[in-house]
């Protein structure tokens, strides 16, 4: 039986499957057929130049954007026309950048609304979130994980950037994604801020699967199992870090340019 078992599950569907996505601003083709797919477990990252359509395709799959043609596959469900809310509640999950943080609020608190806002109505007016222990304590343990606990008391206004980088993040595991969308998280940080999150990552590896779109190529390359590689809206390339560093289309298209 056991052997059966890892029969099945060599046979799963990956966790996340995009098949086809086109996505077109008027004459400009933003995903052109794009297919890409994330295994339970993997940390994915996608990569491509400036205005390559990586955005462009978060956003297909976080349901911000509905996709001309192509079809998503979320955990073996059709997504492709569900909306933001519905995904997020299958495990599908978009990190928000620091627009989305409460700034008046301390860390706690916003994690603790975001533990809420998953529990729903059930805890909704009972009393703030801030004060009720079903949400504290496990707003409390997130920021632990995330190496934020020491600053649960500090309003996310007054949180380094970096910082607020993670609260980000911490906000959006509160939600018990399966798959987590991250869009260039390192954006705006300087060098040890960047190591702070890469740290983050690795940690949260394995725990819960990632698709990383990232330009800092050390990071992408120390933390991802495979890499697809986006230029033209074109899935140009899909293989482990050792692989896309040696194709010579990458090299071409993108790595060659950056210098890598
Ligand atoms: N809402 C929109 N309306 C029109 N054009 C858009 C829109 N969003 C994106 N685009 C265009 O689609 C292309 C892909 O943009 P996208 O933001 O997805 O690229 P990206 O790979 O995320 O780039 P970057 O690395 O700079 O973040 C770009 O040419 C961009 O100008
Ligand atoms: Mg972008």
């Amino acid at each position: 039986m056991a052997g059966l078992r890892v029969e099945i599950e060599a046979m799963a569907d990956p966790l996340l499957q995009a098949q086809g996505l086109v996505k077109r601003f008027g004459a400009l083709t933003a995903s052109d057929r794009l297919s890409l797919g994330v295994e339970v477990g993997e940390l994915h990252a996608l990569i491509g130049p400036n205005g390559a359509g990586k955005t462009t395709a978060i956003a297909q799959l976080a349901g911000e954007l509905n996709p001309d043609q192509g079809a998503i596959r979320f955990a073996g469900q059709d997504v492709t026309n569900l909306p933001i809310e519905r995904r997020c509640r299958l495990g599908l999950t978009r990190s928000y950048q620091i627009t989305s943080l409460f700034r008046g609020f301390t860390a706690l608190e916003n994690v603790a609304l975001a533990v809420q806002a998953r529990a729903g109505h059930s805890f909704r007016f009972w009393r703030p979130a801030g004060r009720d222990r079903r949400l504290i304590e496990p707003a409390e343990a997130l920021l632990d994980r995330l190496g934020l606990g020491g600053r649960a008391g500090i309003r996310a206004a007054d949180l380094a950037h970096g910082e607020q980088r993670q609260l980000e993040i911490a906000m959006a595991l509160a939600t018990g994604p399966r798959l987590l969308l991250l869009d260039e998280p390192m954006a705006g940080m300087g060098p040890e801020e960047s190591r702070a999150m890469v740290a983050l990552l690795s940690r949260l590896k394995g725990e819960v699967s990632i698709l990383l779109v990232e330009h800092d190529m050390d990071a992408v390359f120390a933390l991802a199992d495979r890499v697809t590689v986006l230029v033209y809206g074109r899935a140009i390339a899909t293989g482990t870090p050792a692989a896309i560093r040696a194709d010579p289309n990458v090299r071409a298209a993108y790595l060659g340019e950056e210098g890598a």
